[in-house]
């Protein structure tokens, strides 16, 4: 049974937190006709074109397919599991694009001024209407508009692209709420789908759309088959190992330090990760309490331990810039007198959990107490942290962080680290561990298979190593020999180019990564 309240209850017999009023029967029946029309027609239009595009690329149905395997086999696909799934994410936000269900919108500009929009100037409280099926179409942006290409979402294209370009959803405060929950849906069913069956386009398709509110596409006719090819091994266990599954144990030294793990939380998800950092100090034996951030200043306020009496983590969404509901009082009360005293020598970090989506705003709260705490004197333990749910990064962000508290929590005490914890900073490559999996060596698999298992393994092993800094592939401009006639010695001049946006001053910190010899990774690999 779902553990939690389902929308018809929660509109029925949930009273408002804040006024402990129900919604009035009419509100209830106007909200259920809304999330019927704006929350099934959307995603069902949606997940047809992302059928009838599958149908006519095979190649991408089969990307789709080994990305699925590789990442859960036919075990459950969990959400950690989808998050991992990029280009299940990449083929989902293409159909989005050519075939955005919503293909326009109107915005209306301030009500009390005039604006500038590009070249035009619009006059106040004035009707915008935003076309996403031109502005999807952008030959500028998206190269070759017509053709569906999921590789323009990878992270090598997405570089630099504006975050207008891609407006599905809308964009600001009156955005689709229903965004997450569809861009879930649609990967569900994506990858459900095909790891069963191979879709093709029946010859008798003849598509035709109209658009009556959202797009309807009609005369789509799909064959579907069901795959025979026996199936790789479940790899579920190594979609569902916990990225930081390290275990620091019960330390003495932490008994009686105090950890206060607060939440700022609108759908749940802070107070699932707050949970787990519940859970961390406990087991590490630290006395824990866990509350929402207005706790704190609410009347019987909640105690904040200060210097090395404790640790105050903080975990919070943002909603269009602003705090999440409960934590709405702390907001105001960050600048007051008494949260200077109260956050004066308070040892912290902040973890913020945003969607990059919002790209004005993101985790806009968050850093903003990472600021307001670090003003008013707090000691920042850990530098803010950041899970984006956009890329699905926010599970990789969270056990980074995780790893990165215990670790300057154990040294500020001065106690010996686990040797686990390194290990756990370097998950291992997925696909390496399913070709173990399949029980054949590198070299018996077909050669676009072992080419497609290498391109990912180090595409995921590069990803890893540079998570965190500013990688660029730098091509050297000049590499000269600078010792003349020396033997056995040699000191070279070299000079590369910067990327655009990017500058160096002395003092900076430069890493170069040379890369490895091919024929040394193949050798590596094959052993
Ligand atoms: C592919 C699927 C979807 C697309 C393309 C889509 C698109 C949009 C767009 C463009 C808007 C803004 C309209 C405007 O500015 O005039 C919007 C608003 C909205 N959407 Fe969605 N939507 C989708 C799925 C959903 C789902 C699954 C739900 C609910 C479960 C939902 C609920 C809503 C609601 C309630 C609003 C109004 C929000 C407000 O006015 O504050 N949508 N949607
Ligand atoms: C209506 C709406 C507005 C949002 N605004 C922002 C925002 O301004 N900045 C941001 O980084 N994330 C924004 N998000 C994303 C949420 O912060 C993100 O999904 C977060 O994980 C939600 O966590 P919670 O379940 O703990 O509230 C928004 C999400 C919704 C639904």
């Amino acid at each position: 049974k779902c553990p939690m309240a389902d929308m018809a209850t929660r509109m029925l017999t949930f009273p408002d937190p804040l006024t402990g009023e129900l919604l009035p029967d009419d509100n209830v029946e106007n909200q259920v006709a809304t999330f019927l029309v704006a929350g099934h027609d959307s995603t069902s239009t949606a997940i047809t074109m992302l059928l009838y595009q599958l149908a006519q690329h095979p190649e991408v149905e089969e990307r789709v397919y080994r990305e699925v395997m590789a990442t859960v086999g036919n075990g459950p696909i969990s959400w950690e599991a989808l998050g991992k799934m990029e280009y299940c994410m990449q083929v989902v936000k293409e159909n989005l694009r050519l075939f955005s269900p919503a293909t326009w919108y109107n915005k209306m500009s301030p009500a009390d001024r005039t604006v500038q929009l590009g070249p035009y100037e619009i006059p106040p409280d004035t009707a915008v209407m935003i076309s996403t099926w031109g502005l999807h179409r952008n030959p500028k942006v998206y190269p070759n508009p017509e053709r569906f290409d999921p590789d323009r979402w990878s992270p090598e294209q997405c570089a630099g692209r504006s975050p207008y370009a891609w407006l599905p959803f809308s964009y600001g405060k009156r955005a689709c709420i229903g965004a997450q929950l569809s861009l879930i849906e649609q990967r569900m069913v994506l990858a459900e789908l095909v790891r069963r069956f191979h879709i093709r386009l029946d010859s008798s398709t003849q598509l035709t759309i109209s658009e009556p509110l959202f797009l309807n596409p009609q005369g789509i006719y799909l064959r579907v088959v069901a795959r025979t090819q026996e199936a790789p091994p479940p790899t579920t266990f190594v979609a569902s190992q916990p990225a930081s599954d390290f275990d620091v144990g019960d330390l003495e030294g932490l008994h009686g330090k105090q950890l206060v793990v607060l939440f700022g939380t609108n759908t749940g998800s802070c107070e699932d990760l707050a949970d787990k950092m519940y859970r961390r100090g406990t087991a590490m034996g630290m006395a824990c309490t866990k509350a929402p951030l207005d706790a704190v200043c609410q009347a019987d306020s909640l105690p904040l331990p200060k210097g090395a009496d404790g640790v105050v983590l903080v975990i919070t969404s943002t909603y269009n810039g602003k705090p999440p509901e409960n934590a709405k009082q702390f907001d105001q009360w960050l600048g007051s007198p008494e949260a200077s005293e109260r956050l004066q020598g308070v040892r912290f970090s902040v973890f913020g959990c945003g969607n990059r989506q919002w790209a004005a705003t993101f985790v806009a709260f968050a850093s903003k107490v990472d600021d307001c705490l670090t003003a008013a004197g707090g000691q920042c333990l850990v530098p803010l942290a950041i899970g984006d749910m956009d890329t699905g990064d926010a599970e990789a962000a969270f056990a980074r962080w995780d790893v990165a508290f215990c670790i300057a929590l154990l040294r500020s005490h001065g106690l010996p680290l686990p040797k686990d914890i390194a290990a756990s900073l370097y998950p291992k490559v997925l696909e390496y561990d399913t070709y173990l999996l399949q029980g054949k060596g590198y070299g018996d698999l077909p050669v676009p298979e072992r080419e497609a298992v290498r391109d990912r393994s180090l595409g995921t092993a590069a990803k890893l190593f540079a998570t965190g800094c500013k990688p660029f592939e730098a091509a050297p401009l000049c590499n000269r020999e600078l010792l003349v006639g020396a033997v056995g010695r040699s000191t070279r001049h070299i000079e590369i180019a910067l990327p655009e946006g990017l500058a160096y001053t002395a003092g900076d910190h430069l890493g170069v990564l040379a890369a490895n010899p091919e024929e040394g990774v193949q050798a590596y690999l094959d052993y």
